[in-house]
């Protein structure tokens, strides 16, 4: 098996065999591009993890925009680097000036507020 997989090739047998019943060899590409797509796809609609820990800050009253994408370079509030993401800013609401916790690693259950999610990432 070995031997075919240094060659680029991978021998089938048994039932996956009867799959490709027409053919005894598939090139190994064929095999890992489809698996290589799907995982580069669900990777697509996951934010990026900037930080595994929350940040902690004093907010003045009204409104702020949470970066939900992780890419902005202004964490953890939104600069526009999500455009063309599908991911958007959370838009919060401030009534008075206070400190807040904020999400960092983008995988909280009650963004954009820390909910300790980042402790089983
Ligand atoms: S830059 Fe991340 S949501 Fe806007």
């Amino acid at each position: 098996m070995f031997k075919h997989l240094l060659h680029g090739r991978f021998t089938l047998s048994g039932s996956v065999l009867a799959i490709f019943q027409k053919r005894e060899t598939i090139p190994i590409e064929a095999f890992f591009f489809p698996l290589f797509l799907l995982i580069y796809d669900l990777m697509e609609t996951l934010p990026k993890i900037y930080d595994k820990k929350s940040v902690a800050l004093e907010l003045e009253a009204g409104d702020h925009w949470w970066c939900a994408c992780g890419l902005s370079g202004h964490q953890p509030m939104c600069d526009g680097n999500h455009k063309g993401t599908g991911f958007g800013p959370k838009k919060f609401t401030l009534a008075e000036k206070q400190k807040v916790w904020l999400c960092n690693c983008k995988n909280s259950k009650n963004p954009p507020f820390c909910d300790g999610s980042h402790k089983s990432l």
